[in-house]
């Protein structure tokens, strides 16, 4: 029988550890738990928010409606050659499920270590993190239908993945509660190493055949000298996406600012590091009330205890103000903004 709680403090569930406090709760622990909770009808109209570890969420207002907290697990493989699929329920952490897969050889998803939330959220916004994202091992979801209550597998093309973008954040917002996710990975030892800062690391522990455990440690040792630990201090990792500008407007940046940092971006376009636009207008390791930005990395705003959802909103505001004072760039949120 499902619970419904009432008045529920949702800061333990948001990583930014912003108290506020949600109207109903529920929590789901399998896809039948789905079906039953929408058997009554109320549900439906209400208005709902879908929650997994809520490490990319910001909440402003409590929240008078319902929210599901999905907490569905269970892992499955199956072998073909060299070619595993591994379904995970969306409830697992996501961590705990790349620590899976590192420790049974399933390559492919390692440089996503340490990335906080849950397996339910990653195809939301393709999670992305040194040279590697969602998208190159996604292979399906089943997710439920809101409307109808029929279950909808999604395969890697139907998502339309992009930078930090999906279906389910554009047209298909709020239509669907991923259930489970399955990932194609490989037996045989392909490392993607293209990414600097991993090269770097491995030379300066004299790695030079690293092992899966190897790429995993490195990335995660990597995380933790550069990003807060939601534990101690709340944050939701890079507030914004790094931009992506036309290659005109970034020669004529580069002419002015010739050290911005940037990186290529498909034809015409270039990449910005949005922390560094941000540091250039010296924000970074600002204390502002009680939040501020990250010591290490300016593209993290934190709450350095007690603030509101809407403190930290509103120095998000100042910094998109002042980014785009300084270098005419529009900086856009890439936490979800829970009003
Ligand atoms: P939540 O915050 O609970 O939800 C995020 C969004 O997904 C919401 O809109 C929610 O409604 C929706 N959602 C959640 N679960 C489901 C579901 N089952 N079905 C449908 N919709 C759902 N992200 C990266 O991409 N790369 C990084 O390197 C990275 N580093 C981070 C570092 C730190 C310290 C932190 C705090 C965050 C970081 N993030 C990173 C952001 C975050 O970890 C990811 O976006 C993660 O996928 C969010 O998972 P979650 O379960 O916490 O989602
Ligand atoms: N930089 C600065 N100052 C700063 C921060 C960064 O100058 O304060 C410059 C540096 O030159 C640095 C470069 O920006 O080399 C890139 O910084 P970093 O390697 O930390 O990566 P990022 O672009 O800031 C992105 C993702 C992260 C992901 C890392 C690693 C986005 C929005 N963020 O950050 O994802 O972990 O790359 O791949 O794409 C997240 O989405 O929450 C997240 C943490």
């Amino acid at each position: 029988m499902l619970h419904i709680h009432q008045n529920v403090s949702l800061k333990n569930y948001n990583t930014f550890g912003i108290e506020i406090c949600a109207k109903n709760f529920v929590e789901i622990n399998s896809k039948d738990e789905l079906t039953e909770l929408f058997a009554d009808t109320k549900w439906k109209q209400e208005k709902k928010l879908v929650l997994g570890g809520g490490s990319n969420v910001l909440f402003i207002n409590n929240f008078e409606g319902l929210v599901i907290r999905i907490n569905i697990k269970g892992i499955t493989q199956t072998i073909n050659n060299d070619t595993v699929f591994v379904e995970a329920g969306a409830g697992e952490a996501w961590n705990d499920f790349v620590n899976y897969c590192v420790d049974n050889g399933f390559c492919g998803i390692e440089n996503l270590s340490l990335i906080p939330g849950s397996v339910g959220a990653s195809p939301i916004q393709n999670i992305g993190a040194y040279g590697v994202e969602i998208k190159d091992i996604f292979h399906s979801c089943l997710a439920y239908e809101l409307e109808t209550g029929a279950f909808k597998t999604f395969t890697n093309a139907d998502c339309k993945f992009g930078y930090r973008e999906s279906v389910f954040k554009n047209e298909l917002k709020d239509k669907y509660i991923i259930v489970s996710v399955v990932f194609k990975l490989s037996l045989k030892k392909q490392f993607n190493l293209k990414y600097g800062a991993i090269e770097q690391e491995l030379s300066n522990r004299r790695i030079t055949k690293p092992t899966l455990k190897d790429i995993s440690q490195v990335v995660a040792d990597i995380r933790v000298a550069k990003l807060p630990d939601p534990m101690t201090i709340g944050n939701a990792g890079s507030f914004f996406k790094n931009p992506i500008i036309d290659s005109k407007q970034f020669e004529k940046l580069k002419l002015e600012f010739p050290d911005i940092v940037s990186y290529p971006s498909g034809l015409n376009q270039v990449k910005l590091a949005a922390g560094w636009l941000i540091e250039q207008c010296d924000w970074k390791g600002k204390v502002h009330g009680n939040t501020g930005t990250w010591k290490n990395q300016a593209l993290v705003l934190v709450n350095h205890g007690g603030a509101t959802g809407l403190e930290v909103f509103d120095l998000s505001s100042q910094i998109i103000d002042t980014v785009s004072a300084k270098f005419g760039v529009s900086l856009q949120r890439e936490v979800n903004i829970i009003v």
